[in-house]
């Protein structure tokens, strides 16, 4: 195939930069855009083609396009972030490509080969490069790929169009506490995925089916839902909403569960990794809610947190489900929790070496 590369055409009408500067002050997490998108086109008979860097703007789309029907649609979350002298880079976004294609062979769509995922991200990181928050605290410019079904036909069958799109957004913090440690709610009524399923891929319809969970955690006054798995009495632990869960023990192992429905996060991988220099044996194995809460009640289990692009390391404080109601250690952040949190983060804003070759530079 020949070498394809995204072409560029910038804004002739950017947002303002005294308003620019205004939200990287406080961006939140999702609600600003930057000035520009980067897409491209995948028919059945010229393959990805029409690779541009262009002004962000709607999508005009035909009410018979196969992603409003059927639903096939993926994404992907991952950050750039300014280092001390200005740089730009992204962490580990090789992980991002490989799964982006895995999600799109899971959901019968046109893989998009790694180098032009790469490609995408990178040319609209260029473009919109004044939209990567200054360097100092966690801020970076959250990036969003997509890709779904274009095609216009009613018929139950892989689309023969797609669109690949990503955007990018300014973001801080994901919880608005995030730091200080949030409190999850464990469902018994709504389950995420099943063996054979969706579970592991990033598509859009598992978080459709995660909004009324979340609901629900909201309405028992928790922050986000925590998933589990298997029968009644032998439930295990699947992931939050919208993170990978990890528990830290007194005997010094760092638990998760073992993928096969759970989503295969970049942070949760890094975090296994750095693991053994903060003294953790890291281990992935199934989970059940019992030993968890077993541990809660004994002390064994000394942190709970989540790991995610969005959330990057956000302690569990609070537990609640049906009948138990615990606060998670001293109900404050945990020293294991801080300590892995600043180390990738020192990793991504290039505060502390990068040894392992995970940053990306891109300008
Ligand atoms: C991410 O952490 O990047 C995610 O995609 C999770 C969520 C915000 C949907």
């Amino acid at each position: 195939m020949p070498l394809m590369s995204f072409s560029a055409t910038l804004t002739t009408a950017p947002i303002a930069a005294a308003e620019r500067t205004a939200i990287l002050a406080d961006p939140g997490f999702g609600r600003f855009f930057t000035d520009h998108m980067a897409t491209g086109e995948w028919s059945s008979e010229q393959g990805w083609h029409d690779l541009r860097v262009r002004p962000l703007e709607p999508f005009a789309m035909h009410p018979g396009a196969g992603v409003l029907h059927y639903g096939q649609e993926i994404f992907e979350g991952l950050k750039a972030y300014r280092h001390a002298d200005g740089s730009i880079h992204l962490f580990r976004p090789d992980r991002n490509a490989a799964r982006f294609a895995r999600s799109a062979k899971r959901l019968a769509m046109p893989e998009l080969p790694p180098e032009l995922f790469l490609a995408g991200v990178e040319a609209l990181v260029r473009a919109d490069a004044e939209w990567v928050p200054p360097h100092g605290d966690e801020a970076s410019l959250y990036l969003r790929p997509i890709q779904f079904a274009s095609e216009t036909f009613l018929g139950v069958r892989p689309s023969a169009r797609a669109t690949f799109c990503v955007v990018g957004s300014p973001s801080g913090a994901y919880f608005p506490g995030g730091v200080t440690g949030i409190k999850l709610w464990v469902t018994t009524k709504y389950t995420r995925a099943a063996e054979g399923g969706t579970g592991d891929i990033k598509c859009g319809g598992n978080y459709a089916g995660s909004l009324l969970a979340q609901t629900e955690a909201r309405e028992q006054g928790c922050d986000q839902v925590m998933y589990t798995s298997g029968p009644a009495e032998n439930r295990v632990l699947e992931e939050a909403g919208t993170m990978n869960l990890m528990l830290v023990t007194a005997d010094g192992q760092l638990l998760t569960p073992g993928l096969g429905t759970i989503l295969e996060g970049v942070t949760r991988a890094s975090v296994l990794e750095i693991a053994a220099e903060h003294g953790l044996t890291a281990v992935e194995r199934e989970i059940p809610l019992s030993e968890l809460l077993d541990g809660l009640r004994s002390g064994h289990v000394t942190e709970v947190f989540a790991s995610g692009t969005a959330a990057v390391i956000t302690p569990i404080t609070g537990l609640a489900g049906d009948g138990f109601d615990f606060v998670v250690g001293a109900g404050v952040p945990g020293p294991k929790a801080t300590a892995l949190r600043e180390h990738l983060l020192g990793i991504q804003t290039g505060d502390l070496p990068d040894t392992r070759g995970w940053v990306r530079r891109v300008c």
